[in-house]
């Protein structure tokens, strides 16, 4: 059984695994709307992977006979005005994200929950793969700098990324 302390903060943390879903879908359209069609995907697909995220601790809190609840989700922005500054919203908010993930951890010790102080390792590693991902993206757009064929090139290599959502939570395949 989860305290209600731990189950609060479970539940604060899958509405900002949503909230990143959201601004990842957001970052999707507005790449869609500037005809970069392989940024645009790469975030779609990093939307999908947010929600998968955020199922799967509202999951484990029901799991538990805890309340999984519905919180307001902000809105994120919704234009940016490159590819670089995009990218770097991305690795400044998986940083933020890191820390968050790293503070439940340590409510789950405090309240000696130890199988939430287990469940969430996987959170922990997956927040390792999201921070390299993202910084590889931001290296090679940096990189790019304002070389049209460079960035062209980028799209082309985003375009090809793929994702298959774990069993039990296929979603919005394209
Ligand atoms: Fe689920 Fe990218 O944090």
């Amino acid at each position: 059984m989860l305290s209600e302390k731990m189950n609060d903060a479970l539940n604060v943390q899958a509405n900002r695994e949503l909230y990143s879903s959201y601004l990842y879908l957001s970052m999707s359209y507005h790449f869609e709307s500037v005809n970069m069609k392989g940024f645009a995907h790469w975030m779609r697909l990093q939307a999908g992977e947010e929600l998968v995220h955020t199922m799967k601790m509202l999951d484990y809190v029901a799991g538990k006979g805890g309340k999984a609840r519905m919180l307001a989700v902000e809105a994120p922005r919704f234009t940016w005005d490159s590819p670089l500054q995009a990218f770097q919203h991305v690795w400044d908010h998986e940083r933020v994200v890191t820390g968050l993930i790293k503070t439940l951890v340590k409510v789950a010790e405090e309240e000696l929950d130890e199988e939430t102080t287990e469940f969430l390792q996987w959170y922990i590693k997956e927040q390792v793969e999201e921070e390299e991902s993202s910084d590889s993206v931001l290296s090679k757009v940096k990189a790019a700098g304002n070389d049209k064929g460079a960035l062209e090139a980028a799209d082309r290599l985003l375009g090809q990324r793929s994702f298959r959502f774990p069993r039990g939570f296929e979603i919005f395949p394209k």
